[in-house]
């Protein structure tokens, strides 16, 4: 059984990450969708939160798992059975950050391959932290994450304002 992780921080999950997991379940037996708990960044929601995000973007699909880990991918991927660590690739603004994370996560466990999955055209620009942005200078995120999303996302605003991203 191959099996596969697409980790990320998923604050929240967008439709660029929803396309991402699609395609990579279709190549893999099993997907664990893994949200990271990053110590150096703060979220506007906490772990199980994203993770019942995520789960209700994905409703009825068979192969996807949705979880959290704490310290090293490779540890996490290794754990899991996981031979694959997939990641998505934006503009070239990611290419840097993503091609040293993914040549330390070989020196790390050669044994797991990180594939790359071009982004679909129509999502190349989102990214969490962008909806974040939009959506606490008061715009509309329709196109870039579902629409409960957004309502959490605006929810979130009301009552905390003032938070960094
Ligand atoms: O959605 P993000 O914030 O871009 O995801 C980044 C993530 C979680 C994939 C990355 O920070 C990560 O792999 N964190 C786990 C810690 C780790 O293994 N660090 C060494 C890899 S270079």
């Amino acid at each position: 059984m191959r099996v596969g992780i697409y980790p990320g921080s998923f604050d929240p999950v967008t439709y660029g990450h929803r396309d991402i997991i699609q395609r990579a379940s279709r190549l893999v037996d099993q997907l664990y969708v893994a949200v990271a708990s990053n110590p150096y960044k703060q979220p506007f929601f906490e772990i199980p939160e994203r993770i019942q995000m995520l789960e209700k973007c994905f409703e009825g699909t068979r192969n996807v798992i949705f979880d959290h880990f704490n310290g090293l991918l490779v540890t996490y991927a290794k754990e899991k059975g996981a031979t694959v660590i997939f990641k998505g690739l934006r503009a070239f603004s990611d290419f840097e950050n993503e091609f040293r994370m993914a040549l330390a996560n070989r020196e790390l466990a050669p044994e797991v391959e990180t594939v790359f999955l071009m982004t679909s055209h129509q999502y190349a620009y989102l990214s969490s932290s962008l909806v974040k942005e939009i959506v606490s200078l008061g715009g509309n995120l329709k196109g870039m994450v579902p629409p409960f999303v957004e309502k959490k996302l605006k929810n979130y605003i009301k009552n905390r304002r003032g938070k960094k991203f």
